[in-house]
């Protein structure tokens, strides 16, 4: 056995988990290097990571049907109770209970782009990133409410660093240093098909983000959840980096969630075709509502129609929830409900008797969405596809950035129209600041659009 002052129990740990070829490079390591593959290991969970990968393939059957859902207001009561809903959410707003928070752990290598995602640029005019775009429509609605609406950004620990620079540069983009709290997520070790622990250099194992699902753990192990409590934040307006026409302060959804008591509410939209990869909202058997995530749904379910010739199961997950404060504590603070772990199959690389390769492993990754059958209570509610989801995923093709820059100057277009603001047959893309309008009926009805092909309105003139 390998001996280190101050890690015996660490190092026995290893031995006795049968995990003793992460010390294989243990003689070509100095001092410090020795200690930081001790420090690597001994936050390791083994009993949890043994448990993870034999239940790997065991995936069982599920029964759901189709989750209810609080549809778009069509008849006078309907649009009475939304009335309703949006006054209770513009007071909850107003009195400071609310914070927005983003998930942004991950790279852009989808996108090709080598870096966090956040600071992809996507502005179809200006250029503006996910993130300057995201923290204006913040510093919007703080304006329009007349709080300090709290951002909340969760990074990973491979662009941590990158992402606190890049705020800094950018003077928080006008928020105020006291009001963005960016923490990283934690990180799990991956295993190799045996179920060993995989090296990533000779100094360290490798270790993935622990999944979006991670991001409540995070709230609470960073302090974040404790400060948003002695400012009397109650809920919390979850969202994906992803998604550009995220609308982060929804009055009315808001006010639904808080009218009804709901732990979590959640925003659908109708599947845009069955194969759609997006989560679908269900109930299961014990009448708890969940997401299944698009690659565990059965393929007959995924074009299962209804009585009306319907696509049965058509509510899509656009990622976009509410947390009550006080349910997160309850599912982080060492009580023992907690999000599972969902495990996938995948190529990492390795470093394997000297040579780096490719192997054949297990990353497990747990999602936001499992807290839902947690809850006493949680609501879906629908949206419009146009108003609010449109991710950027793909370098071109479906959900990819130009389709995402084509809805947002859509978006923007309709917005003047419907506020009888005429736009030049000649402008073909056109965006509006947040700082301007971070909705339609911000829009001053005076402004003038220029006679340009491209135009950027970034004050209201
Ligand atoms: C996700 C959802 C899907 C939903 C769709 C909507 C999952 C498993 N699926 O799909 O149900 O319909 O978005 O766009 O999430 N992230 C972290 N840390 C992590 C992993 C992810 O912060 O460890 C963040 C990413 O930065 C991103 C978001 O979570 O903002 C989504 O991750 P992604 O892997 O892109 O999910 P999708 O498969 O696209």
């Amino acid at each position: 056995m390998i001996a280190f002052p101050g890690y015996e129990t660490v190092i026995r740990r290893v031995y006795e988990n049968k995990q003793e070829h992460v010390f294989e490079y243990w003689n070509d390591l100095n001092d410090s290097e020795k200690k930081n593959l001790l420090d690597d290991l001994s936050d390791v969970d083994f009993s949890l990571l043994l448990n993870l990968f034999f239940s790997a393939e065991d995936a069982g059957e599920m029964h759901f049907d189709a989750a209810p859902y609080i549809a778009l207001p069509k008849s006078s009561d309907e649009k009475k109770e939304y009335e309703k809903a949006r006054e209770a959410g513009d007071l909850h707003v107003r009195q400071g209970k609310v914070a927005a928070f983003v998930v942004a752990g991950g790279q852009g290598s989808r996108l090709g782009y080598d870096g966090p995602k956040g600071m992809f640029p996507v502005g179809p005019v200006s250029g503006k990133t996910l993130f300057h775009i995201h923290a204006e429509k913040i510093a919007a609605y703080s304006q329009k409410y007349g709080v300090h609406i709290p951002f909340l950004i969760m990074t990973s620990r491979s662009n941590h660093p990158v992402t606190v620079d890049y705020f800094n540069k950018n003077d928080f983009f006008g928020l105020g240093r006291d009001n963005v709290f960016i923490f990283p997520q934690n990180m799990i070790p991956s295993l190799d098909a045996q179920g060993k622990l995989i090296l990533e250099s000779k100094k360290s194992i490798f270790k993935n983000p622990d999944g979006h699902g991670g991001s409540l753990t995070a709230l609470y192990t960073s302090g974040v959840l404790e400060r948003l409590k002695e400012r009397g934040v109650e809920t919390i307006s979850y969202f994906q980096v992803d998604n550009p026409l995220v609308r982060i302060i929804d009055s009315a959804f808001i006010g639904f969630h808080v009218l009804r008591g709901a732990d979590v509410s959640s925003k659908a939209v109708k599947k845009a075709y069955p194969e759609e990869k997006v989560g679908i909202f269900v109930r299961y058997g014990n009448n708890t509502i969940g997401v299944v995530e698009y690659s565990d749904m059965p393929e007959e379910k995924t074009h299962s129609l209804d009585e009306k010739g319907d696509l049965r199961f058509s509510s899509g997950s656009i990622a976009i929830h509410l947390f009550q404060r006080e349910f997160v504590e309850r599912v982080t603070a060492g009580t023992d409900i907690a999000l599972p772990f969902h495990t996938a199959r995948k190529k990492i690389k390795a470093l394997v008797g000297g040579v780096r390769k490719e192997v054949e492993g297990f990353k497990f990754e747990k999602f936001v969405f499992d807290a839902l059958p947690l809850t006493e209570k949680n609501i879906v509610f629908e949206t419009l596809r146009e108003d609010e989801f449109a991710p950027v995923k793909n370098s071109s093709g479906v959900d990819s950035v130009e389709s995402a820059q084509s809805m947002m100057s859509e978006q923007h277009r309709r917005w003047l129209r419907n506020r009888g603001i005429r736009v030049p047959g000649k402008t073909r893309v056109i965006e509006i600041s947040p700082l301007v309008a971070v909705e339609q009926e911000d829009l001053d009805a005076g402004i003038k659009v220029p006679e340009e092909e491209q135009v950027y309105i970034d004050t209201n003139r």
